[in-house]
């Protein structure tokens, strides 16, 4: 996984605009003072609403778009600070600091990038898209929603070239895509053709990454998973988004079996998502 060190920045920004995307979707444009640090793709922001103790703690949104001072996010209302945020105007200020995380790791052979993302988990992969564009790696994207009308942002993956295949849990259809009815994962094996070097990058329900996974696994792929645990911090301290994963396997010696025998034993331990992730290596997740 990618994992520079670099400098958070933290300030406030001014909404230049905050507008519906979709019943519940919106779509937030923040503007600073000086240039906004590099970020790279599958990295968050923490969005903290100033002035308030109601909620008291920030919320982690995946960097949609990051250009010069402005930063772009997609989010999802779904409780108390996404609520409040939808409420808020263009001139509305809002703390924040960015980047957080790791990032997926970078492609350096050409390579079919495979992005895998359910409901809001489109959001990270715009700027792997991006990054990838005019390269001689190709980008598909495979992007799973309940309903046809829940399917944002298709017009900027297209400006990047990517090939956009949906799938609905309804079968509802978006006119100028492929469109497909079941599992969003499904199209894995569609679209991957054998013996090409292929990565999957994955943002979802856990449940949608752990059969993505699965998949990769089959076809013997490199599988990045990012992951949306809930978050309080975000820099490493509260150690409240941890996640079980496996470690290096130990060589010990099973005194019961024979002393002179070594064997391989399999241990875990928990990682934080907000620096060791969000984005993890499939095969290192204890699902
Ligand atoms: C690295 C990362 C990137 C993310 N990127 C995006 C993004 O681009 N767009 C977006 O809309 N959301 C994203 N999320 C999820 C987002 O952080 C939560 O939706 C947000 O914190 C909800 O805050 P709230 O105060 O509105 O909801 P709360 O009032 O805190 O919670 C409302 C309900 O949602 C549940 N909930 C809260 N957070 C999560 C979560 N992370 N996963 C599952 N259920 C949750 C709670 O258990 C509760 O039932 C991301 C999360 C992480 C960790
Ligand atoms: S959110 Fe505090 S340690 Fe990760």
């Amino acid at each position: 996984m990618f994992n520079a060190q670099r400098k958070i920045w933290h300030g406030s920004g001014i909404i230049e605009r905050n507008f519906r995307l979709t019943e519940q979707t919106f779509r937030l444009t923040l503007v600073t003072q000086g240039v906004l640090p590099t970020v790279n793709a599958g990295q968050f922001v923490m969005l903290r609403l100033p002035n308030r103790t109601d909620p008291l703690l920030g919320r982690p949104f995946a960097v949609y778009r990051v250009l010069g001072n402005v930063l772009e996010v997609i989010y999802l209302v779904v409780g108390k600070m996404t609520e409040h945020l939808a409420k808020l105007r263009s001139g509305d200020m809002l703390d924040f600091w960015v980047p957080l995380g790791n990032g997926f790791s970078p492609v350096s052979t050409p390579t079919h990038i495979i992005m895998v993302a359910g409901g809001i988990g489109q959001t990270p992969f715009l700027m792997l898209a991006e990054k990838y564009f005019r390269t001689d790696s190709r980008c598909t994207l495979l992007y799973g929603t309940r309903n046809a009308k829940y399917v944002i942002g298709m017009d900027d993956f297209r400006q990047f070239d990517v090939d956009i295949h949906l799938a609905t849990d309804d079968g509802s259809c978006n006119e100028g895509f492929i469109n497909y009815h079941g599992p969003v994962t499904d199209l894995i094996s569609k679209v991957y053709r054998h013996g090409e070097p292929a990565r999957i990058f994955c943002c979802g329900p856990r449940p949608m990454l752990h059969a993505a996974f699965r998949i990769a696994s089959r076809f013997n792929l490199p599988c990045e998973v990012s992951l949306e645990t809930s978050m309080s911090c975000g820099l490493g301290i509260c150690f409240g988004c941890v996640v079980k994963c496996r470690c290096e396997k130990e060589k010990t010696t099973d005194k019961e079996i024979d002393l002179a025998t070594k064997i391989e034993k399999e241990t875990w331990d928990y990682r934080r998502t907000c620096i060791d992730g969000p984005v993890f290596d499939a095969y290192r997740l204890c699902w």
